[in-house]
């Protein structure tokens, strides 16, 4: 079951829809047209008690004001560009700097604040589409965004992406949820599992060096369950540059989950499918409690936790990585699934 609900209205006047994704066994999730957001996510836990698993705001004032990309779709190029420059076919291009007037970080403010068109396409499938225009952002090619979200009876999410430009391009589309599976605190005594045996450091911009370091040995190996706070205060130059995990990890092959979480408390399940080939670990490292979050309560440091599918940071410049330049007129398609369950 699907229903509409006006949430509220941006600054600018821009009226903003919620819908609500529903199945029989009452698992919600809250999509905004605004930054064609996930906005909670309503998940039981062991006992069949409900609580909103994601990490964000209740008001529009509050993702205007506020926001870290709680929820968000995130796109043109979801992460970081070196510098915001790239070059496509010897045409150099210099896209936003929003980020500390150095890097382009998460495609710069367009995706995440504009107000998508939704159509319900059936009782569980919701569709956002956004028309983004050639030069936005400075990013080649007017580009047809759209981002379908499907909740199943298996309480399974999954967003499909589609973005199709009139000009060769580069596509890095995610979303930005914030997830705590026990609803409240921090996330540091939840579980976690990466199925990646190599990451990405990063210089001081959270550029990647090119480096692709084994996880082996490393604060970094993620590949059995473990709390995610267990490492993350070890004396790692990465870990400590970035005030805790915001790393990319370079997903193995396999039809497993690319990643699990669990929390031990409620023991409410989230496992990550993606055929994507990175996934960014943030640790909500920057939040510091000094921003309201839902109910007025402060966003905390490690409030939750990202698990953004992706293509590596900044491979516009890396051609040692996976590419993400899609050619005039071909589609761009890609597919992460969120599921939720309880053990
Ligand atoms: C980045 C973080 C950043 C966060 C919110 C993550 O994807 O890697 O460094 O603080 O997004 O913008």
């Amino acid at each position: 079951m699907i229903v509409k609900n006006y949430f509220g209205e941006t600054a600018d006047g821009r009226s903003v829809d919620c819908y609500s994704l529903k199945n029989s066994s009452e698992t919600t999730v809250d999509i905004l047209t605004y930054g064609a957001t996930i906005n909670s996510i309503y998940a039981a836990d062991r006992n069949g008690d409900f609580a909103d698993i994601l990490v964000g705001f209740d008001t529009i004032e509050g993702h205007e004001k506020y926001s870290d990309y709680e929820g968000m779709t995130v796109g043109r190029y979801a992460n970081r560009i070196a510098g915001g420059k790239f070059t496509i076919d010897g045409t150099e291009y210099q896209v936003e700097k929003n980020e500390k007037g150095i890097t382009c970080l998460h495609g710069g403010a367009e995706l995440s604040t504009a107000v998508w068109k939704a159509i319900i396409i059936d009782d569980s499938s919701l569709e956002m589409s956004y028309q983004s225009p050639d030069g936005a952002m400075g990013f080649p090619g007017k580009v047809d965004f759209k981002v379908t979200f499907t909740l199943f009876e298996d309480n399974s999410l999954k967003i499909d992406y589609y973005a199709v430009s009139d000009k060769k391009t580069v596509i890095n589309m995610t979303n930005h949820a914030y997830f705590n599976l026990a609803g409240k605190g921090d996330v540091l005594g939840q579980e976690l599992m990466i199925n990646a045996d190599a990451f990405t450091p990063t210089d001081e911009n959270s550029i990647p060096t090119g480096e692709i370091r084994p996880v082996e040995g490393t604060a970094f190996d993620f590949r059995k369950m473990k709390p995610i706070g267990r490492d993350i205060g070890e004396n790692d130059e990465q870990l400590i540059m970035c005030r805790g995990y915001d790393h990319n990890f370079c997903l193995n092959d396999g039809d497993g989950p690319a990643a699990t979480a669990y929390d031990p408390e409620s023991g409410r399940k989230l496992d990550v499918f993606t055929d994507l080939c990175g996934v960014q670990l943030y640790t909500g490292n920057f939040l510091d409690g000094t921003k309201p979050g839902k109910h007025g309560e402060p966003l905390i440091k490690h409030a939750g936790f990202c698990l953004e599918t992706q293509f590596y940071p900044n491979t516009p410049n890396m051609p040692e990585f996976p590419q993400c330049t899609v050619e005039a007129g071909k589609p761009f398609e890609s597919c992460t699934v969120f599921r939720f369950s309880v053990s």
